[in-house]
């Protein structure tokens, strides 16, 4: 619509005065997600979101994700000033994890390393030894076993118990989940299956044990980009937010996508799953923050110093 090619100017315009950079994640809008490309600026997975975020040489990292997403990158560059369409936007894994009672779960345990997903607050990640993302937490973990240490992992139950199968690792869960891909059903996948075998199954982590036991891949949302590319097979079921169609779908124009089903969804799905917090980024929202200014993260000085430090050893880390 007209209006839509009105913001995505005015956005446009506002980057480059501000010498800003628009750094977007696989489930935002298919807007959002064209316009990150077409201004130099990122569409990724929640790692490489950080990793652009740190190395880029922008005065403004404008963030379109959720809200850890905003406060790691200003974790990692304080120096730049982090704008976020919507500071609303959370995620049912960093709602169910508040910093006291995390802290408490790991004064009761001071002899397991944390390790923390990096959906969790700036707080959370402050009492962490160690934080990952889907991407790199089993290469991590099986790091960490490897040393013989006790792992407290927090807060994605699914993740964790996925980790713990994969390595064997000795690994005490928290009890959080993410509402959109604990609604993925093993049956519906089984029946989608049925009525096409010769399809491959990309699934993300954070779905449920037995989701993920019918994935022929797990991982990250770039993880399944790629499998997608990888792959032999010509039609995919995948099992995440509906969002990642958009470069999975350019990444693969010759193959057939399905959505895995949901709770409820027939057989066939037609954007079931998708994330209620991501769907707050807007192209409106973010030409007003822009505009305005508003939407600024910041994080507490001695917060940041404290979860600068298990940040860094992700980044940092090499297989
Ligand atoms: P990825 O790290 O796979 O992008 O997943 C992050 C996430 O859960 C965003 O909702
Ligand atoms: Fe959180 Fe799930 Fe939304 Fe990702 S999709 S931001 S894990 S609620």
């Amino acid at each position: 619509p007209a209006e839509d090619d009105a913001r995505v100017a005015e956005i446009k315009r506002l980057l480059q005065e501000q010498n800003a950079v628009l750094v977007a994640h696989y489930y935002t809008d298919d807007a959002i997600q064209q316009l990150a490309e077409e201004t130099g600026g990122c569409v990724a997975d929640s790692l490489e979101m950080a990793r652009f975020g740190a190395r880029h040489e922008a005065d403004t990292l404008v963030v379109a994700g959720v809200r850890f997403m905003g406060e790691t990158a200003k974790i990692l560059s304080p120096e730049k000033r982090v704008l976020m369409p919507s500071l609303e936007a959370t995620c049912s894994l960093d709602i169910g994890c508040p910093a006291d009672e995390f802290g408490a779960f790991c004064d009761a345990h001071p002899d397991r390393t944390v390790v923390v997903y990096a959906n969790t607050s700036a707080a959370v990640k402050a009492r962490a030894d160690w934080v990952v993302t889907s991407s790199i937490a089993v290469d991590v973990i099986e790091h960490l076993q490897a040393r013989g240490e006790k792992i407290l992992w927090a807060p994605d139950k699914h993740l964790g118990g996925y980790i713990q199968q994969k390595t064997g690792a000795d690994m005490l869960l928290w009890d959080g989940a993410c509402i959109v891909h604990e609604e993925f059903k093993a049956k519906g996948i089984e029946d989608l299956k049925a009525l096409y075998p010769e399809a491959a199954v990309l699934v993300h982590p954070e779905s449920p044990a037995a989701v993920v036991e019918l994935a022929d891949v797990t991982g990250s949302t770039s993880q399944l980009i790629k499998a997608a590319k990888e792959l032999p097979h010509d039609t995919l079921i995948v099992a995440t937010d509906r969002g990642i169609f958009f470069k999975m779908q350019q990444a693969v124009p010759g193959k057939t996508l399905f959505e895995a089903p949901t709770a409820g969804s027939g057989a066939t799905c037609k954007s079931c799953a998708h994330c209620p917090w991501m769907a707050m980024n807007a192209l409106d929202n973010m030409a007003g923050a822009l505009r305005e200014g508003s939407g600024e993260i910041f994080v507490d000085d001695a917060l940041r110093h404290a979860a600068l430090k298990p940040l860094e050893r992700m980044l940092n880390f090499q297989r």
